[in-house]
């Protein structure tokens, strides 16, 4: 549903745990503390492009401070702790200590790496000029709770960056593997976590929009960046798309060689109908700016 954002609450609230909230954030989690080393290189780099271009919306200030919200490896807040050139003035969090490590062993800039959840942020109100969530807020099991959060911490006049993978940009072969995937689920004897579908939406400009004005921020702008990649084979896109998030990774991992090949020959059936579009793959990021003004 594009333009009101509902949170599919199940009782918890400010990082309190419910059953359902509990498992998908240890999906997440595991999705992520799996991926650490191959995060970078995977596809070609589209994620290093996509951090690399939030740094420069960011367009961090010499001394400005910094919180990137689910920093990964930390190519984004380097960037910015290079531009800000304070040590210390920039911070990046994370629940992944896999992903913390990585950062802070590729840091030369005097960035502080801390474990901490984006719901529930140990900063006082008003003390940060630039807050950035990568690719982060997807993944939370309450955005908006963290989106709050951001707004409190944020001084006046300050921004919030964030970027999102805009979904709608996904060529026919993603929507094939997907449908093929759901099938998949069917036979699977793993049930992955459900959420609400608005949070599928986030990367579409006018939803992103409307939770970020609806949590408080004006002045919000939009820009975007697409990468894309076709895939040789049934095996090369699969082992891509095994790392394009939670759900196909939880449903991929688990297959064995046997059911991996049947999978493939039927994905192989299936995309020689899309001819020249078969294997081919489209990341969109949107980028969005919002500001704290009253
Ligand atoms: C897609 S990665 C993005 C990494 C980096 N920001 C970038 O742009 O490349 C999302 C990151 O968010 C982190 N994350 C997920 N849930 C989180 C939470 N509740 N609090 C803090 N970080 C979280 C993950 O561990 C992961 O490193």
């Amino acid at each position: 549903m594009v333009g009101r954002w509902t949170v599919p609450y199940t009782g918890g609230k400010n990082g309190m745990s419910t059953p359902q909230s509990t498992r998908y954030r240890i999906l997440v989690a595991d999705f992520f503390d799996a991926m650490s080393s191959l995060y970078d290189s995977w596809a070609h780099g589209a994620n290093a492009k996509e951090a690399a271009r939030l740094a420069e919306e960011a367009n961090v200030g010499t001394g400005e401070r910094v919180l990137d919200i689910g920093c990964g490896t930390g190519t984004a807040t380097r960037l910015m702790s290079e531009a800000s050139g304070v040590p210390g003035a920039v911070v990046g969090i994370d629940i992944v200590p896999a992903m913390l490590t990585r950062a802070r062993s590729l840091d030369s800039t005097g960035t502080v790496y801390a474990k901490m959840a984006a719901e529930a942020l140990a900063f006082a109100d008003s003390s940060i000029d630039v807050i950035t969530y990568g690719q982060t807020l997807p993944y939370l099991y309450e955005p908006k709770e963290s989106l709050e959060e951001a707004y409190r911490v944020l001084a006046e006049g300050g921004r919030c960056i964030v970027s999102c993978r805009q979904r709608s940009l996904s060529t026919p072969a993603q929507e094939l593997f997907f449908a093929l995937l759901r099938e998949e689920e069917q036979r699977h004897p793993v049930i992955p976590p459900r959420l609400s579908a608005d949070r599928a939406a986030l990367g579409e400009p006018r939803v992103i929009t409307t939770l970020l004005r609806e949590t408080g921020f004006r002045q919000i702008t939009t820009t975007h960046l697409v990468t894309g990649i076709t895939a040789g084979d049934a095996e090369e896109w699969c082992s891509l798309m095994e790392w394009l998030g939670p759900y196909p990774h939880l449903l991929l991992s688990g297959l064995g060689t046997v059911r991996r090949q049947q999978l493939y020959s039927r994905l192989d059936r299936r995309m020689e109908e899309l001819g020249d579009g078969a294997y081919t793959f489209h990341l969109g990021f949107t980028f969005a700016t919002a500001h704290k003004t009253t």
